[in-house]
């Protein structure tokens, strides 16, 4: 089974003014971005969910987090700690945000505007969604 997610490294140009990163769409990224969000002042788990067809662009800008990611058969903790790793979730993975620091700011480049009929919010119903839907 395709694991469902990829790790991809963003673009840094430094330089003695400091450092800027950036994502061209289709270049880096083979979805369109229709929203932005970020998540900041983090103080307990978050996630807990998966998405039926969103797909995410998501790094930290500052700070350090773990995503536990489940494809539905493995589970796999990523840590994002630098602007430069980006977490890409393409296809319907289980994840809980868990271990930030307490500046941990991550931001999320998502392919459809906010639905809550995308989400999948029991992991009961994920794994039964991923034995209909899986190859
Ligand atoms: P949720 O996705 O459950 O947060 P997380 O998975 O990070 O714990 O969203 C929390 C609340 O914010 C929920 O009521 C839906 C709302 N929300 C929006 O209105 N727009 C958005 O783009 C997002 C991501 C969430």
């Amino acid at each position: 089974m395709d694991q469902g997610y990829k790790i991809i490294q963003i673009p840094r140009i430094s330089d003695n003014r400091g450092d800027l990163s950036f994502v061209e769409l289709n270049q880096l990224l083979d979805f369109s971005v229709q929203r932005v969000y970020w998540l900041y002042g983090i103080k307990t788990p978050r996630g807990g969910h998966a998405h039926k067809k969103l797909k995410q662009l998501i790094f930290s800008a500052h700070g350090s987090v773990h995503f536990l990611l489940d494809n539905g058969k493995n589970r796999k903790t990523i840590q994002l700690n630098s602007p430069q790793t980006g977490l890409v979730i393409y296809s319907p993975t289980w994840r809980e945000i868990t271990h930030f620091t307490s500046d941990a700011t991550v931001i999320i480049l998502a392919s459809e505007v906010y639905d809550e009929e995308d989400y999948i919010r029991s992991h009961d119903e994920f794994i039964q969604w991923k034995s209909h839907f899986s190859i």
